[in-house]
């Protein structure tokens, strides 16, 4: 390293998360058909946009045991194996986003889930049509957060910085 100014250092561990904060995390994926479609810059873009702070991501051909396990609160509805294989049809897009909200905020960004009841503006109600194609999954409690996120990432797989636009957002 040069004399000059040095880079910030990153934050070592993230520590507990706060429930109700502008730490609030939601676990958001893009479905295989979202990827396939090229809809991922897409979708990322809006979460930028919102003022949602990224911090973890990883991209991912999920195995089926960590998909019935993500899903385990619908193992008895006749619609599962096909969630299943359908999630597990090709890589997604596995991502956690951090905001005052995250959670409500980013159920309200997808839409409904079945896009035919999602208004234009959401990113079900803009980019698909069938419910058993609706190219996104978003957390749909603070609980359901925490699990899918330990579910799916490790600790140290999660980056604690603070966003320089920190301060024009909150
Ligand atoms: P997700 O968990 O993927 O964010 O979706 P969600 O909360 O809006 O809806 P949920 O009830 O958790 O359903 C999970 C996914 O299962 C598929 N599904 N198919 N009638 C059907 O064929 C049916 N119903 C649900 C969808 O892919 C839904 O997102
Ligand atoms: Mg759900």
């Amino acid at each position: 390293m040069g004399s000059g100014a040095s880079a910030p250092r990153p934050q070592a561990t993230c520590g507990q998360r706060p429930t109700m904060s502008n730490e609030e995390r939601t676990f958001i994926a893009i479905k295989p058909d979202g990827v396939q479609r090229g809809l991922v810059g897409d979708i990322i873009k809006r979460f930028e946009q919102k003022g949602f702070k990224l911090v973890g991501m990883k991209f991912i051909q999920a195995p089926e045991s960590l998909l019935r396990e993500h899903y385990a609160d619908l193992k008895e509805r006749p619609f599962f194996p096909g969630l299943v294989s359908y999630m597990a049809s090709g890589p997604v897009v596995a991502m956690v986003w951090e905001g005052l909200n995250a959670v409500k905020t980013g159920r309200v960004m997808l839409g409904e889930t079945n896009p035919a009841d999602s208004k234009p503006g959401t990113i079900r109600g803009d980019f698909c049509i069938q419910v058993g194609r609706n190219i996104i999954h978003g957390s749909d409690s603070v609980d359901s957060a925490n699990t899918e996120i330990s579910l799916w990432f490790k600790p140290d797989e999660l980056c604690c910085y603070t966003s320089c636009a920190n301060e024009w957002i909150y």
